[in-house]
């Protein structure tokens, strides 16, 4: 539409006059709309003088990697450097099981990969900008000093080392998140990251109920996949907010499946509707949609014999477990 076609244009335009004609940047991808459609942005101002980091820690849904490093760059056409880190964050991780302690060392983690290749970026290409998708609403929120207390703490990418410094670029710093879509989906990006769901930095290490290994990781990937499959298919993608999908890793109980006994891990789902994610319901889903979400998860992931859903709002409970 005309309005979004106008953002675009005043946007590209500020993005060039602020690099410049030989400018270069460099713009961490998290797989997430806000990163995308700034990366996109820049791309259309200053094409491949930009350059994307995609750092993947082993901790991603099914199919995430293969939107950034293969939709996203058909859509685009940018230049992108993946950085599998996979390994180290498990190995980080490993016997961890307090849920800020996870996030700590994966925060730790994420900026010490993305500094590792921003810095050969900075210093290979010559890049001295940083691109990053911060919102209007962030920016409200920082500037606002609300004072409200910290409940978990969400990581982003801040905290750079100061002998690596760059110019902040943020050609989202006007617009709330429904707008931030609409760009992309002009834009030409793909469906999957345009419409995605929240999803937290942490990833899938704060849906594993107790220690992360790769096993367990694998186990709820397939489960969480599952239940993404059938409520998408289901069309009900815009009736929840998100639906986190929880290994209670370290619980198991009996079940029997064919002839056997199995003494399995319970997974948990949580659909839960919301405006901001600040108060959230738990989602009424039609019980034929839960039937099928749990009758393939229990077939499907050999670990798992049994799914409970999740019935508590927020407050008291909040949408991650952890
Ligand atoms: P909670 O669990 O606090 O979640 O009710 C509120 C929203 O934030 C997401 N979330 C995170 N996002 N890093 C993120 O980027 C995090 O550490 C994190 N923890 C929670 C959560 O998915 C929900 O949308």
């Amino acid at each position: 539409d005309w309005n979004t076609a106008n953002i675009i244009d005043e946007t590209v335009t500020a993005i060039r006059e602020q690099i410049g004609p030989e400018g270069r940047a460099v713009c961490g991808l998290s797989g997430g709309v806000d990163s995308a459609v700034a990366a996109a942005l820049v791309q259309r101002a200053i094409g491949d003088r930009l350059t994307c980091v995609f750092v993947d820690h082993g901790l991603l849904r099914e199919g995430e990697r293969a939107q950034v490093e293969r939709d996203f760059v058909a859509a685009t056409g940018v230049d992108l450097v993946t950085v599998d880190a996979a390994g180290t964050f498990l190995r980080e991780l490993s016997g961890v099981v307090d849920p800020e302690e996870k996030r700590k060392i994966i925060g730790r983690e994420f900026i010490r990969a993305f500094e590792g290749a921003a810095r050969e970026v900075a210093e290979g290409k010559g890049a001295d900008f940083l691109v990053q998708g911060t919102l209007y609403p962030d920016v409200v929120e920082s500037g606002g000093g609300s004072g409200a207390a910290t409940i978990k703490s969400h990581h982003n990418v801040g905290g750079l080392p100061d002998d690596l410094q760059f110019s902040l670029v943020e050609p989202l710093r006007a617009l709330f998140k429904d707008e931030v879509r609409r760009v992309g989906a002009e834009l030409g990006l793909p469906e999957t990251i345009v419409r995605r769901q929240p999803f937290p930095g942490p990833g899938l290490a704060i849906r594993v109920i107790g220690a992360v290994d790769a096993e367990r990781l694998a186990t709820l990937r397939r489960a969480d996949a599952i239940a993404r499959e059938e409520l998408t298919s289901a069309g009900l993608d815009e009736v929840i907010w998100q639906c986190p999908v929880v290994l209670l890793a370290d619980v198991r109980s009996v079940g029997v499946q064919g002839d056997g006994r199995t003494y399995g891990h319970p997974v948990v789902l949580r659909p839960v509707s919301s405006e901001d994610a600040m108060t959230a319901d738990w989602t009424r889903l039609p019980y034929d949609v839960l039937e099928r979400i749990s009758t393939r998860i229990t077939n499907e992931c050999a670990e798992i014999n049994r799914v409970v859903l999740d019935v508590t709002s927020k407050p008291p409970g909040t949408i991650e477990w952890e």
